[in-house]
């Protein structure tokens, strides 16, 4: 008889194939699940305590997902000068009027020609040291300048915002804007909760950063414009890196107020020096203020933190 009938040959053949098959079929259905899962992780890469969205401003309330950041964030409140500077605030006897129990030397005092150079204006009233976000609600809403009755529009870079611009505007940031703009800052000021917080450099479902500023993305756009690239959209077109830059970017920079309706606007039509700026001013015929012993109109330029850093040699390596 031919040997290749041997039955018990051809059954050990059949079990190792059907444990193979068994295996395979193991194998792809547990792949299958580990690609299942990662891209579940993918979808949720942090974990939650907090399901966070665009009406959860509170960073108490973010800082449940993520507390060493949050811890980071209230260490704004630190006043104490170091060898880099820094602001170290003087005790205050809080009064009805101003209830801060400390606040920031004052400007004025160490360089009195200011308010010579200022007089006639807010600026000649009160000028104090910045320090940390987590005062700048406060300094804005007690600082004696408010004497001068200066717009809502002011608001935009001292608070938390985006739950505000949404009430306001029911949902359009650009409309809740200009509503924040034609206020004057008392009415204003009623909607204000927190100072900066998480929700407007975060986007609460992935944590990217985002622009949240109307004028920020008007200014950023009219500069791109100067330099030949149209219809610039910062939250679609900006670099990772360039983000990282922009979102202080939508405060640390020169302003004012447009015409009777105080839309708050960062001159940048023209580029980022201090020439460009003054004719970008000239060109929309903007005076501040005219000074009392010369009759001269003036402006004030404020703290142009991103157009020096934009012309300097970390904007030129792409440091953010
Ligand atoms: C919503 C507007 C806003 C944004 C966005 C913002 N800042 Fe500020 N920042 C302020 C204001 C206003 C003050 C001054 C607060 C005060 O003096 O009460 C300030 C103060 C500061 C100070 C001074 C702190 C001190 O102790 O003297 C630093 C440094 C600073 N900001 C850095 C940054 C950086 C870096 C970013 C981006 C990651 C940023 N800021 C984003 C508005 C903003
Ligand atoms: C474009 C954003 C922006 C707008 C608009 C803005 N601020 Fe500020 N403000 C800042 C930043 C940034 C700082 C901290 C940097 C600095 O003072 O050098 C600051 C600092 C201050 C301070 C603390 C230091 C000081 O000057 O005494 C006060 C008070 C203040 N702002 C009041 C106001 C008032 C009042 C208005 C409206 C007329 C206003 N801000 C509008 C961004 C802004
Ligand atoms: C003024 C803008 C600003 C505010 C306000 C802010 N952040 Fe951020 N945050 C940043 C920037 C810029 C980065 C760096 C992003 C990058 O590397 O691309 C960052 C990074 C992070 C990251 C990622 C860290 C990592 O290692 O990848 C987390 C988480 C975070 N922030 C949480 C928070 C929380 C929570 C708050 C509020 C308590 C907060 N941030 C407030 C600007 C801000």
């Amino acid at each position: 008889m031919a040997k290749d009938s041997n039955p018990g040959t051809s059954r050990r053949w059949l079990v190792a194939v059907i444990a193979l098959a068994a295996i395979a079929a193991f194998a792809v259905a547990a792949l299958v699940v580990n690609i299942f899962e990662r891209k579940q992780e993918a979808r949720n890469p942090f974990y939650r305590v907090v399901e966070l969205n665009d009406t959860i401003d509170d960073p108490a309330q973010w800082g449940r997902n993520f507390p060493m950041q949050y811890d980071l964030y209230l260490r704004t409140v630190d006043i104490q000068r170091t060898k880099y500077g820094g602001s170290e605030a003087l005790p205050h006897s809080p009064t009805q009027a101003d209830p801060r129990s400390a606040i920031a030397r004052s400007k004025l005092e160490q360089d009195p020609r200011l308010k010579v150079m200022w007089a006639g204006y807010a600026f000649s009233k009160d000028y104090r040291e910045r320090r940390g976000h987590a005062y700048m609600l406060d300094d804005q809403t007690f600082t004696e300048r408010q004497q001068a009755n200066p717009p809502g529009a002011c608001l935009n870079c001292h608070a938390s915002m985006v739950t505000v611009y949404n009430q306001l505007g029911s949902g359009d940031m650009f409309k809740g804007f200009q509503a924040v703009n034609h206020m004057k800052y008392p009415e204003a000021r009623k909607y204000a909760k927190h100072p900066v917080a998480c929700i407007d450099c975060h986007n609460p479902k992935d944590m990217q950063l985002r622009i949240t500023r109307p004028a920020f993305i008007d200014g950023i756009r009219a500069l791109k414009a100067s330099r030949g690239i149209q219809n610039y959209d910062v939250n679609t077109m900006a670099t990772r890196q360039e983000m990282r830059s922009y979102v202080c970017a939508q405060c640390h920079v020169t302003y004012y107020f447009r015409g009777a309706e105080k839309t708050l606007t960062f001159p940048w039509t023209k580029g980022l020096r201090v020439e460009d700026i003054m004719a970008a001013e000239d060109e929309d015929k903007v005076t501040e203020w005219q000074h009392p012993q010369s009759g001269a109109p003036l402006i004030k330029p404020r703290h142009p933190e991103f157009e020096l850093w934009s012309l300097g040699v970390h904007a030129r390596s792409g440091v953010a």
